[in-house]
């Protein structure tokens, strides 16, 4: 198997959900009933990717709680016979081997998966940002992970943003590749360009698949933007020194760090499940009625 690692940065300070994230970590904010870093592991594990790091900060604990058994609580769900609950908090521990590593402090995303380096080694792995939940992927990472082996080359995945978000994303000039119609050819990557300085619409999201020299370019980085240690930039020297492909993505997805896209990914989540649906529809046709009739 050309790789089976995962790195999930989720140190973030998490500052555009406050106070939410004031003692907890973001990525634990619920989506529905499951924390927003449970929905990142399992697509993870969905790609084939079963040794999952996940990068944590101060607020940690709620992080590693998550993965771990839970024994009084299941005990409890035994002895009151509530066996689908029971499987369900049990499946947690068993998705992946779940392993830990501490960012001291919040320096920059760069930074964040520099820390991954001893435990990655001299493999290639994917990044997984622990605050973005991909909903219609059409197997986004597994693609990924096939681009990358097949030219032995870092991935990043890209999405069309508009003219205000070029100052918000990490902005990527690529061009086709006769050859392989599947990826792009990273030709240059920025980070937050803005419109001015912006080479294309082709935003980063927070999916990558990584080969092992990215550590070195990290080591390297000086802080960019925001006084940050970016990933962008170490990328950008790697893209400069080294092939690099992007993978257009063009199904949903979520930044549920920030507030407005945390309540649309519950919306379209619950409207989605087979136990809520029906009900959570029903309620959400009568407040759209109810707020059509006031603005008349
Ligand atoms: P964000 O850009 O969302 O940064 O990080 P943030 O600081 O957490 O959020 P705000 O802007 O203050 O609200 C993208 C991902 O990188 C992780 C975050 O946890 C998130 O999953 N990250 C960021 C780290 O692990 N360490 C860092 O130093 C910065």
């Amino acid at each position: 198997m050309f790789t089976n690692k995962a790195v999930i940065p989720a140190a973030g300070l998490g500052t555009r959900f406050l106070p939410a994230t004031k003692a907890q970590p973001k990525e634990m904010i619920p989506i529905v009933d499951k924390p927003a870093i449970q929905y990142v592991v399992e697509e993870a594990v969905a790609a084939g990717l079963t040794d999952v790091l996940i990068v944590t900060g101060r607020n940690k604990r709620a992080l590693e709680d998550h993965f771990d058994r839970a024994f009084e609580l299941e005990a409890e769900l035994a002895r009151t016979g509530k066996t689908e609950l029971l499987q369900q908090v049990q499946a947690i521990t068993t998705l992946a081997h779940v392993h830990f590593v501490r960012q001291g402090q919040a320096l920059g995303l760069g930074h964040a998966v520099g820390h991954a380096h001893h435990h990655i080694g001299d493999n290639f792995f994917a990044v997984l940002l622990g605050d973005d939940i991909v909903v219609h992927d059409n197997h986004l990472l597994a693609r990924m992970i096939t681009t990358s082996e097949r030219h032995e080359t870092s991935v990043v995945a890209v999405q069309e943003v508009s003219d205000d978000d070029l100052d918000r994303y990490g902005i990527v000039d690529a061009v086709a590749d006769p050859n392989d119609p599947e990826s792009l050819i990273v030709r240059d990557l920025a980070e937050k360009p803005g419109k001015a300085k912006a080479r294309s619409h082709l935003g980063i999201i927070g999916r990558y698949v990584l080969s092992p020299s990215i550590f070195d370019y990290i080591a390297a980085t000086k802080p960019g933007r925001g006084g940050e240690i970016q990933l962008t930039d170490a990328l950008n020297a790697q893209a400069h020194d080294a092939p690099m492909r992007a993978i257009r993505f063009t199904g949903r997805r979520y930044d549920v760090g920030a507030k407005a896209d945390a309540l649309r990914a519950s919306v379209e989540l619950a409207a989605s499940r087979a136990d809520l649906g029906a009900e959570f529809k029903s309620f959400l046709r009568d407040f759209v009625a109810a707020m059509n009739d006031e603005t008349l």
